[in-house]
């Protein structure tokens, strides 16, 4: 009994210890995989052609930093290069947190918001296509270069989505398991 108890103290000061080291001196805390996207946004994804879309890309920068509509600035809170300017909100350059980011999981976040914080629902502000714009804006911060392969559950070149996109085109989008697996593989 008193070694059961000893025991647990040592596993809880153990974590207690670890928390500390991993998420002290850093204000972002411990990188941890988001909530995955609810049903109705988990089978959303970026149009494959947009991942290497530099027109797309301008427009969603113009979005998020409130050129297009001074309502919606995302840059007031995330920052122009995505260093947060309020606190709460994420580092959007921190690619080793974004990378465990679905494009489905921002879309979400984008469209509901997150309850409880500063960070509200955009979706009567924004269409679809802008959200999908302003995630492919948001996505340079950390991951430049990469897309998110629906069938990977991974963030890879973003060229090779959009060849596969283009190729694959008219098909309907495969049935898949719900977004949850982090990066890996
Ligand atoms: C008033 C400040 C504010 C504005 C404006 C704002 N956000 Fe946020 N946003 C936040 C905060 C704070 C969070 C973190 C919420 C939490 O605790 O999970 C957040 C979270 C997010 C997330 C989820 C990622 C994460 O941190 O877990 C995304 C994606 C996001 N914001 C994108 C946007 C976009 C795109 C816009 C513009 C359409 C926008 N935000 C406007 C404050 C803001």
């Amino acid at each position: 009994m008193k070694q059961a108890t000893a025991t647990q103290l040592a596993v809880v000061l153990g974590m207690g210890l670890f928390l500390v080291a991993c998420g002290g001196g850093d204000k972002e805390g411990l990188i941890v995989p988001p909530m995955p996207a609810p049903a109705e946004y988990a089978e959303k994804h970026m149009p494959a052609d947009w991942w290497t879309d530099a027109a797309k890309l301008e427009e969603g920068r113009k979005l998020f930093i409130g050129e297009t509509n001074p309502d919606v600035n995302c840059a007031s809170c995330h920052g122009k290069d995505g260093k947060p300017v309020k606190a709460g909100a994420r580092d959007f350059r921190n690619g080793e947190r974004m990378k465990l980011y679905s494009d489905s999981v921002w879309f979400w976040r984008i469209a509901e918001g997150v309850p409880n914080t500063k960070m509200k629902a955009w979706k009567s502000k924004l269409s679809e296509e802008d959200r999908w714009k302003i995630v492919l804006f948001e996505r340079n911060f950390g991951l430049a270069g990469k897309g998110w392969d629906p069938e990977k559950h991974a963030w890879v070149d973003a060229a090779s989505i959009s060849a596969a996109g283009a190729a694959a085109a008219p098909a309907a989008a495969p049935a898949e398991a719900p977004a949850a697996a982090p990066a890996g593989k």
